[in-house]
């Protein structure tokens, strides 16, 4: 009985692999396309998926563990635990505009988001009316093509901002991946999901 953990695609995976491997973990073809990637011992199966399937693929049980954002776990109610925070993924959520944007102009402001739940707790929280604009991806495009006033959206490095003429306004929430776990697999599964975060656990810390 081993153990499955989906994880996100992208840059979390290369630094949760990273992970693994200081843990002693092995794995071999990492740059395969394939999207169930086995440890040589066979005891961890890594499904590869989109960011925001990984909290339905461990509700749903395809999955005992997830690995995910901060961000992608808060538009979700909570029907999982959150074991561990990994310190990696790390990156803001933002409030990011034209460097002309400001706030306090607008009694109506229009955001576009991948997150809309917390883009309405944003809008909540600062008592300001609006609407969010949900958008798949390439958020930025908001305010370049006049969609919304601002977006919320990860900032890491800041390039993409950069590259779109943008700025960042506010910083919202700090973002790290998280261990997330199937509630009833955490009782079932108790003792290899213990050995696991124990195995884990001493090597995080710097990206
Ligand atoms: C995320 C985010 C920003 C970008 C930020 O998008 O939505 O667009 O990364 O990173 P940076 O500050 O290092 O430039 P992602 O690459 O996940 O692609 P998406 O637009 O398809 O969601």
């Amino acid at each position: 009985m081993g153990l499955k953990i989906a994880v996100s695609k992208g840059r979390v995976y290369k630094k949760f692999l990273k992970l693994l491997e200081k843990s002693g973990y092995t794995f071999e073809n990492t740059k395969s396309r394939k999207l169930v990637i086995k440890d040589t011992t066979g005891e961890l199966s890594l499904i590869i998926v989109k960011a925001q399937d990984v909290p339905l693929y461990v509700n749903k049980a395809f999955a005992d563990l997830g690995i995910v954002g901060k961000d992608v776990i808060d538009e979700f109610d909570d029907t999982f635990y959150e074991l561990l925070d990994l310190s990696i993924g790390t990156c803001d959520l933002c409030i990011a505009g034209k460097k002309a944007f400001n706030i306090e102009d607008y009694n109506h402001l229009r955001i576009a988001t991948k997150y809309p739940k917390q883009g309405k707790n944003y809008l909540e929280k600062k008592g300001i009316k609006g609407e969010i604009i949900k958008l798949n991806g390439s958020v930025e495009l908001g305010p370049v093509l006049d969609i919304s006033d601002c977006i919320l959206d990860i900032v890491e490095t800041g390039n993409t901002l950069r590259e779109n003429g943008l700025v960042v306004k506010e910083k919202y929430k700090k973002i790290t991946s998280k261990l997330i776990s199937n509630k009833v697999f955490y009782k079932t599964k108790f003792d290899i999901i213990d050995t696991f975060i124990e195995n884990i656990s001493k090597n995080i810390g710097g990206e």
